[in-house]
């Protein structure tokens, strides 16, 4: 059995109680399905800046009653101390998810990504160290590895920052770091690597490339590529970053803290295969889409390419990914096309 599917085991019959942060939005709620799934109890703290009311109402519908009993919301606000020390009140487990987690939006307004994500993280770590949780788990950022031209990324060299968005991520594990330092509050920052999966939104400008795509496809409109479309990624299905949390949110092992982890399947695919991906699997589905790729510029502030070594939480957390990328558009897409048409 792997370490994942015996974490699990293990909640059904021991009810702990989470806090995920961003509850509200794309990671956030997939974790809070899988949690509530678990029999676990939840609060969630959201002020619905990029989330939405109808990715809390979709989990509710995958939920018995009783599960969905299970669930506190909060709206409130993680650059409020205060909204901060409410939610961590009696918490277990805290997932920090909740940022926001655009690099155009952030070059292009950085005070306001500072302050939530700076700021609003600061505030949750100092609630959850005077709440004395269990653990404290944070959605890092693949980001933080700038310009650093090695493939593929391990986790000690990183390179500079290239946004505003990657300053504040980076600065979060430097927080950390010194939280464990000064105050023995250890946690667990988890560098997610383009994640996708369903509830990830396709709509406004800073939508993540796969929805986006696949939004056009349906819709039978343009897919623009940045680039050359030789840009690489290490796509890694929500399934995957959702095993991850659980997996560093519960570990027992006391090396495992500290730490800041790889998220990813350690897959490197380009934009130019991602297209044809994710137009074959619509063709398996029934819808058909015959326009080529246009290409324009790249992308201001983009990393060029984007692969990660996953041995470190492999072996520390026991992290094993279930889905590759295809795999996980196969899962996706009915979703997508449901949601999306
Ligand atoms: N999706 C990815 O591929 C990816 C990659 C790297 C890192 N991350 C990080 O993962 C986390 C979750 O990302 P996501 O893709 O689910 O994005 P998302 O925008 O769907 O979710 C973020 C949630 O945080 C909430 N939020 C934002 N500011 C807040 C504030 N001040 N107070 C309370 N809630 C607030 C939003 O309303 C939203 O529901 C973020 O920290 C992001 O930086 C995501």
């Amino acid at each position: 059995m792997s370490k994942y599917e015996q974490v699990k085991q293990e909640l059904l019959t021991d009810k702990k109680t989470w806090l995920i942060t961003g509850v509200a939005g794309f990671i956030g709620s997939n974790l809070l399905e899988t949690l509530l799934k678990l029999n676990q109890t939840v609060v969630g703290l959201d002020n619905f800046a990029t989330g939405f009311q109808h990715n809390l109402d979709e989990v509710q519908s995958q939920v018995s009653d009783e599960q969905w009993q299970n669930f506190r919301f909060i709206e409130g606000d993680i650059r409020s101390l205060e909204d901060c020390q409410t939610a961590c009140t009696g918490v277990d487990y805290v997932l920090h998810q909740a940022a926001l987690g655009s690099v155009p939006r952030s070059i292009k307004d950085p005070i306001t990504t500072n302050s939530a994500n700076i700021t609003g993280f600061l505030n949750m770590l100092t609630a959850a160290r005077d709440a004395e949780v269990s653990s404290f788990t944070y959605a890092a950022s693949s980001s933080t590895y700038g310009d650093h031209p090695a493939l593929p990324k391990v986790e000690d060299n990183i390179g500079k920052p290239l946004s505003p968005y990657a300053v504040t991520k980076y600065v979060n594990e430097l927080y950390a770091e010194v939280f464990a330092r000064t105050y023995g509050f250890k946690t667990i920052g988890l560098r997610y690597f383009n994640i996708f999966g369903k509830r990830q939104t396709p709509d406004g400008a800073y939508a993540a490339v796969i929805p986006k795509w696949t939004a056009a496809m349906i819709k039978d409109e343009d897919i623009f590529i940045n680039g050359d479309g030789e840009t690489s990624r290490d796509f890694n299905f929500i399934e995957n970053a959702v095993q991850a949390n659980i997996l560093a949110a519960t570990t027992t092992n006391l090396d495992a803290k500290d730490q800041v982890y790889n998220v990813a399947v350690g897959d490197r695919t380009t934009l130019n295969t991602l297209f044809d991906y994710i137009k074959d699997t619509l063709k398996d589905n029934n819808v058909s889409y015959d326009k080529a790729a246009v290409y324009r510029d790249f992308r201001e502030g983009d990393v060029r390419h984007s692969q990660a070594d996953i041995s470190k939480i492999h072996t520390l957390l026991g992290y094993a990914p279930e889905y590759r990328i295809s795999q996980g558009i196969e899962v996706a897409m009915p979703w997508y096309i449901k949601t999306l048409s």
